[in-house]
């Protein structure tokens, strides 16, 4: 079954979009994954990260970028092609040039990351698309336009991974809406973790109005300095600051996950996509960092995420069995 996991944090810089990088890159090249990655944030830095400037720039051009799916909805074209859009096999590791992958039969499957890309243009989208939610003709709810258009390409995935926007606007409510799990990544300080109260409460609500399945999976510490006081406050602290969020909607406090990435220039530069690097360990860095290899960081969040989702799934089927024993 496809997971798709949304990255979400309202504060710019905690490393959203390197991690979801990261583990798209853990998932497909070290774990045989297929992975697809959708980038909904105007910035676009994990579709830079992902094909570099020179494949973004002809995607743009040909309008084949999430931007173009939502100027459709507003402009009544059909520009964007979403089979036409997906780029398969990008990542700097990726091993079989990406000319040759579109000419691979169907039924060849192999581990890679494939990419939905983003463009600047998304930063128009966001009020255009405000315009289309109070006209009473527009063809598909504003919400649900990555659900009709992009959602039916995830069957092929194992693993869909969004890079959000640090805001909640439509954009990234089109996110969650086809999300099972959304991840918190935060630096451990109050900067950071100051908005997930907001993202926490925001989710609730369409969760309940628009009736989603979307739960929050977990939190990830990043650009973590285990000598700095700031931080250790903010971690002493995190626990009781995410119980009081969720509670009040009767979830459950999600875990903080073990693994924390650590600040480090090779995690920084680790997804720039010019750079040229041999294979995984190469280019998440070989140097020790806080007691382990740098590039020892992907994997083990990779496992501990695995591990989480079997948890969820094995939750599912109990509250299932349980529902169905209670009919009987
Ligand atoms: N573990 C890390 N150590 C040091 N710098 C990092 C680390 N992770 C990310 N960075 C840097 O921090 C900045 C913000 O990261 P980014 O992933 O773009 O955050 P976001 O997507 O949340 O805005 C970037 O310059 C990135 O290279
Ligand atoms: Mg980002």
């Amino acid at each position: 079954m496809t997971k798709v996991l949304s990255f979400i944090n309202l504060k710019g810089g905690v490393a959203k979009t390197t991690t979801a990088v990261m583990l798209a890159d853990t998932l497909a090249i070290l774990g045989q994954k297929r992975v697809l990655v959708l980038d909904l944030d105007p910035q676009t830095n994990a579709t830079l990260a992902l094909i570099g400037e020179e494949r973004w720039m002809q995607a743009d051009d040909a309008g084949q970028t999430l931007a173009q799916l939502f100027l459709d909805q507003v402009n009544g074209t059909a520009i964007f092609d979403p089979a036409r859009a997906v780029i398969r096999g990008a990542s700097n590791l990726n091993l079989i040039r990406h000319e040759l992958i579109d000419q691979l039969p169907d039924d060849v499957q192999y581990g890679r990351v494939d990419l939905l890309p983003s463009s600047i243009r998304l930063i128009d989208v966001q009020d255009r698309m405000q315009d289309i939610s109070t006209r009473s003709h527009y063809a598909v709810s504003p919400m649900e336009v990555v659900r009709k258009f992009i959602a039916p390409l995830f069957t092929a995935y194992d693993y869909v991974l969004i890079d959000c926007p640090p805001n909640l606007g439509f954009v990234t409510l089109n996110g969650l809406e086809v999300s099972d799990h959304y991840l918190i990544p935060t630096i451990p300080d109050r900067m950071s973790t100051y908005g997930v109260p907001q993202i926490v409460n925001r989710v609730a609500d369409v969760k309940a109005k628009r009736n989603l399945k979307i739960s929050c999976l977990g939190v990830i510490i990043t650009k973590y300095q285990s000598n700095s006081s700031t931080q250790k406050r903010g971690l002493e602290r995190l626990p009781t600051d995410l119980e009081t969020a969720f509670a009040p909607h009767g979830e459950p406090t999600p875990p903080i996950l073990k693994t924390r990435l650590p600040q480090t220039n090779a995690l920084a530069e680790a997804v720039i996509y010019e750079r040229k690097v041999a294979n995984y360990r190469e280019k998440y860095g070989t140097g020790q960092v806080g007691g382990q290899a740098a590039y020892k960081y992907g994997p083990d969040l990779a496992d501990e995420l695995e591990e989480l989702l079997s948890f969820h799934d094995l939750q599912g089927s109990l509250d299932e069995h349980v529902l169905h024993a209670t009919h009987r």
